[in-house]
């Protein structure tokens, strides 16, 4: 679904991604794991459109989107929950939910398994019952685990087939990082495919299928997530745990 050939990608003159490459399968959850600083970000910004590589290629369902603009990127079905989230402070969680509304660009859905057409506010909510409680509250007004939850909740009003979701578990207490992951966990079920960008190597071990590790903007290693919980070594070296 997503393949990433050798990318390069920069800050005005700092080289911050070196040939980074990583390959995405349809209905799988992939992790990128890596320290403060690694690249992560910049590897979803580069996929999404915002931070352009200077140098390689990135495919979306076969197509070459290299350099695309971020807007037709999402139109074309990648939903992108950055680290910041971005949620509007003087709007409700119901209006933010409502300007993200997107009717999808022609789309199989016979491929979601749960056999719901699209996502709207009723489905969103079922997902996050939490939401449906605080709908008409400002988005100024949220907790950290409320304003995720928005995030995540936002970007699958845009009906994506990926999810790049940037450490959606970054500040939250362990018990709503357990209800995340279930949340996480159910939309694979739907059949959506999801790239998690994380530091929280615990949480990336319950969730995801395979695994690769970003160090100084190179993938230093690349496995299964069984793999990678067996190997210490790997991750005492680039993790710290
Ligand atoms: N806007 C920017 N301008 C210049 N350098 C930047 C910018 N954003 C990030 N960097 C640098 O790029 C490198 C990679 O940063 P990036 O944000 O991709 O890392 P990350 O793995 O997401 O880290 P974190 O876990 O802290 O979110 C870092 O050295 C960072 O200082
Ligand atoms: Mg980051």
């Amino acid at each position: 679904m997503l393949e990433v050939e050798g990318i390069h990608t920069f800050y005005g003159l700092s080289h911050i991604l070196f040939g980074v490459s990583l390959r995405v399968e349809l209905g799988e959850i992939v992790c990128l794991l890596g320290r403060n600083g690694a690249g992560k970000t910049t590897t979803m910004k580069s996929i999404m459109g915002l931070t352009p590589p200077r140098q390689g290629n990135i495919r979306f369902k076969g197509e070459e989107t290299t350099g695309m603009e971020p807007y037709l990127l999402a139109r074309k079905g990648i939903g992108y929950v950055p680290d910041d989230r971005r949620i509007f402070a003087d709007l409700t969680v119901g209006e933010n939910l409502e300007i993200a509304a997107r009717s999808s660009e022609p789309f199989d859905y016979a491929q979601d398994k749960t056999g719901f057409a699209q996502w709207d506010e009723e489905r969103v909510y079922e997902l996050f019952p939490a939401l449906k409680e605080i709908e008409s509250r400002k988005g100024g007004c949220l907790s950290g685990g409320e304003q995720k939850m928005l995030a995540i909740a936002r970007a699958l009003m845009g009906n994506p087939e990926l999810l790049l979701l940037d450490e959606p578990t970054e500040g939250l207490a362990p018990m709503l990082v357990r209800a995340l992951e279930e949340q996480i966990k159910k939309l694979r079920e739907t059949g959506l495919t999801v790239l998690l960008a994380e530091q929280n190597v615990r949480s990336a071990l319950r969730l995801g299928d395979r695994g690769y590790i970003i160090d100084n903007g190179q993938i230093r290693y690349q496995g299964s997530i069984e793999e990678l919980r067996e190997n210490e070594e790997v991750r005492k070296k680039y993790l710290l745990v």
